[in-house]
């Protein structure tokens, strides 16, 4: 696991940004798997200065990483809304070309199988980009979650639900209870995990993600058996790291031509 620390949020979002353009200047037609949430909003918005510049996203493909269950469709807090808004919209990406998973389908279950198929199809995510939950998530992958599993629908823990009821107006009760995830499966899956993470609440779960044992309780552990993982944090998401001298060393001793 590469651990990249850096200022703060713009920071992080400058250097996420950088690594997915560069992926999509040798790979016009990437796939992305796009988290939502508000740790990659830098990443989007640095990315959106970059394609005001020229990267050309005509032929990029997205995959989301999870939706909610049970919103209405077009519910604003949907997670294909908040795509359509800060991904799709945001970076100018062709709307045929990019994908969440449907939470009010008639068969759910069916639709998880068929988002599976659908990443297959597509030849697999280049670049995953994730969030942590303060609670050790990745996509909704809740603690105790499988760390092989595939898309799927799994319960929000009361932590996560408490999380998000800031973009739910601070009401726990419209707060959806089920969500669908890409698994832990699919997500190591991907060419490269690139994790964002900012701020003092981030703290212990990054330093449980890199330092801790592996385990279903902080899912976010499974990233370290990934071959190419990369972590973004501000410096209080990275204030807990016990190994930081080590990190900082590398990132400022990294080869020329390494990427
Ligand atoms: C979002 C997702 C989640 C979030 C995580 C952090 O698609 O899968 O894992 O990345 O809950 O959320 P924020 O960034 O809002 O703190």
């Amino acid at each position: 696991m590469e651990i990249i620390v850096v200022p703060n949020p713009d920071a992080v979002g400058e250097f996420a940004a950088h690594r997915i353009s560069t992926l999509i200047e040798q790979k016009p037609d990437a796939v992305l798997g796009v988290a939502t949430g508000s740790s990659p909003v830098p990443t989007y918005e640095a990315l959106e200065r970059t394609v005001r510049d020229g990267l050309d996203v005509s032929r990029v493909n997205a995959f989301a990483l999870d939706e909610y269950v049970g919103l209405r469709e077009g519910h604003p807090q949907s997670y294909a809304e908040v795509v359509r808004r800060d991904v799709t919209e945001r970076l100018g990406l062709d709307p045929d070309r990019v994908h969440v998973p449907s939470g009010h389908a008639d068969d759910v279950p069916a639709a998880c199988v068929d988002y599976e198929r659908q990443i297959r199809e597509a030849g697999g995510v280049d670049l995953q980009i994730l969030g942590i939950g303060s609670n050790g998530h990745i996509g909704f992958n809740e603690p105790s979650s499988s760390l092989s599993g595939r898309t799927r629908v799994k319960t929000l823990t009361p932590k996560t639900r408490a999380d998000n009821a800031r973009f739910f107006d601070d009401d726990l009760s419209q707060v959806p209870t089920h969500c669908i995830t890409q698994g832990i499966g699919t997500i190591l899956d991907a060419g490269v995990a690139l994790l964002v993470a900012t701020g003092e609440s981030k703290a212990d779960a990054v330093a449980a993600m890199a330092e801790g044992p592996v385990g279903a309780f902080c899912p976010a552990t499974a990233l370290q058996w990934h071959r190419r993982a990369v972590v973004v944090v501000d410096e209080a998401a990275a204030s807990r790291l016990k190994n930081r001298e080590y990190y900082d060393f590398v990132r400022d001793n990294r080869p020329e031509w390494q990427l």
